[in-house]
């Protein structure tokens, strides 16, 4: 048994015995690793949080969005290599109980549960303000208390609860997203981006993009309360990227892993990338980014203001019917990790029961379905958005670490993917998210520092004593000689 002081050791050879036990067919190549990646990508980030982003740095949101795609794409590198050596479940946190210790995976595998889920109550709540938009324009109003939590004068956002446990309901029964439908959102959502970047760009004026930086570059407290500058700005735009982790995930059906993730992870980071620099130029180049700040509905207000109303309710329904696939995704992503941290004895086998009927586990899924709608219900969008970025970075940093840390420990492991210069963009993620995550307010570090704190409470008084690792005893599945 592998032991270090971060507690006992996932061998390597474990977690790939698992993976040879249930051998995925080799059926997908880098366009459909593209468009799995653009599929879980594009959702709120960009359809909302670029008014949020304008708030924080003003036309400097831009560069907030080159910032936030740079560091993402290193973090992208280092798990492509990752999934290809440890093609098993549970993303960061299985990686980093492999490489470096079971109470650091734990601290990840925690993250995971904010990133994920609290991410799925973000994107649910963006989808909501579309949802508003898109029915007053129509002329049909609802009841204001029913859209907005305490925080803005209302009782709870029903339509972002309703929203979230309707994908709860879909996972329970089974629901999976096909490759096909995937494609077709993915079309979706870029047609209606394009659109806007054509219909905004004749409205391009210079004078908008001045003054460029007015809140500055670092992240500092503003008169009203609120942390601003590029980097704050970065660090909730962050939340745009991610996602890209179900491309590396998709390691164990991919035909030619060593370039075809390189393709699909840089491929779709590089096209988002530029996507949203494009939506951005044009968003901020067309109206004053204080008229973009204040709406929660960025690109279709820019489009209404533009006077082109078909245009922006054609986006706002693109938004309506793209968004909720991102949820599915993230929420589905968010029953694994719970599942595989079960699996291992750090949460309670009950949880991660498979239903006989729906094949699919119902008490967590059901369980992660109210949580989400829960924070969706009675939070704002910014603070929710960066409590999920404080897990995602996070998460990333252990990611570069652990691709260092295996290079040294496992040279002889096979790795379909190698990370160009590892060392190189390892610490540059490392050091890229540890800037981000000291650009989040003071309040969301807080935050995430307490849902820690609970974290490790719940290690050293459940987990920690049930680990199956820590008794020396394999996950079910994997031989007892793999230990
Ligand atoms: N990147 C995803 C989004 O923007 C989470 O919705």
């Amino acid at each position: 048994m592998a032991l270090s002081i971060w507690g006992p050791r996932k061998p390597l050879d474990a977690g790939n015995a698992i993976a040879e036990h249930h051998r995925l067919r080799k059926t997908l190549g880098w366009p459909h690793l593209v468009a799995l990646g653009i599929g879980a990508i594009v959702g709120t980030g960009i359809y909302t949080l670029t008014g949020v982003g304008a708030d924080r740095a003003g036309p400097a949101v831009i560069l907030a969005f080159l910032i936030a795609g740079s560091v993402c794409a290193c973090a992208a590198l280092c798990y492509a290599e990752l999934a290809t050596m440890i093609p098993t479940s549970g993303s960061a946190y299985t990686y980093t109980y492999t490489a470096i210790g079971e109470l650091l995976a734990w601290v990840v595998g925690w993250s995971l549960i904010l990133e994920y889920s609290v991410a799925c109550s973000a994107v649910a709540v963006g989808w909501a303000a579309y949802l508003v938009g898109w029915l007053e324009s129509a002329g049909i109003a609802l009841p204001a208390m029913l859209l907005a939590g305490p925080h803005a004068g209302g009782i709870i956002n029903l339509p972002a609860v309703l929203v979230a446990l309707s994908i709860c309901g879909l996972l329970i029964a089974g629901t999976r997203e096909s490759a096909t439908v995937n494609i077709i959102l993915v079309v979706i959502k870029i047609t209606a981006l394009g659109a806007f970047v054509l219909l905004a760009a004749p409205a391009f004026s210079g004078e908008n993009l001045e003054p460029f930086m007015p809140y500055g570059f670092g992240s500092s407290v503003d008169a009203d309360g609120t942390t601003r500058g590029v980097m704050a700005a970065a660090a909730i735009v962050f939340f745009a990227f991610y996602g890209f982790d179900a491309v590396a995930t998709s390691a164990e059906e991919t035909k030619n892993p060593g370039r075809d993730l390189t393709i699909g992870i840089v491929g779709s980071m590089a096209i988002c990338t530029l996507i949203y620099v494009l939506v951005a130029v044009t968003a901020i180049g067309a109206v004053d980014h204080l008229l973009l700040a204040g709406s929660s509905e960025p690109l279709a207000f820019v489009l209404r203001f533009l006077d082109h109303p078909v245009a922006a309710n054609l986006v706002a329904l693109a938004a309506l019917i793209a968004l909720p696939s991102v949820i599915l995704v993230m929420m589905y992503g968010q029953s694994r990790i719970f599942f595989v941290m079960a699996r291992d004895g750090l949460l309670p086998q009950r949880l991660s029961k498979v239903s006989p009927k729906t094949g699919t586990p119902v008490l967590i899924t059901a369980v992660t379905g109210i949580f989400v709608a829960a924070v969706a219900g009675f939070f704002r969008l910014d603070e929710i958005a960066e409590l999920a970025n404080a897990g995602t970075l996070l998460a990333f940093i252990a990611v570069g670490a652990c691709v260092m840390v295996l290079r040294r420990t496992r040279p002889d492991v096979k790795r379909a993917f190698r990370c160009p210069a590892a060392y190189v963009v390892g610490t540059l993620t490392i050091i890229g998210c540890l800037y981000l995550i000291f650009s989040l307010p003071g309040l969301t570090l807080l935050r995430f520092l307490v849902w820690n704190l609970i974290g490790i409470a719940v290690y050293f008084l459940y987990s920690r004593a049930r680990s199956l690792a820590g008794k020396g005893r394999p996950a079910p599945g994997v031989p007892e000689d793999a230990i």
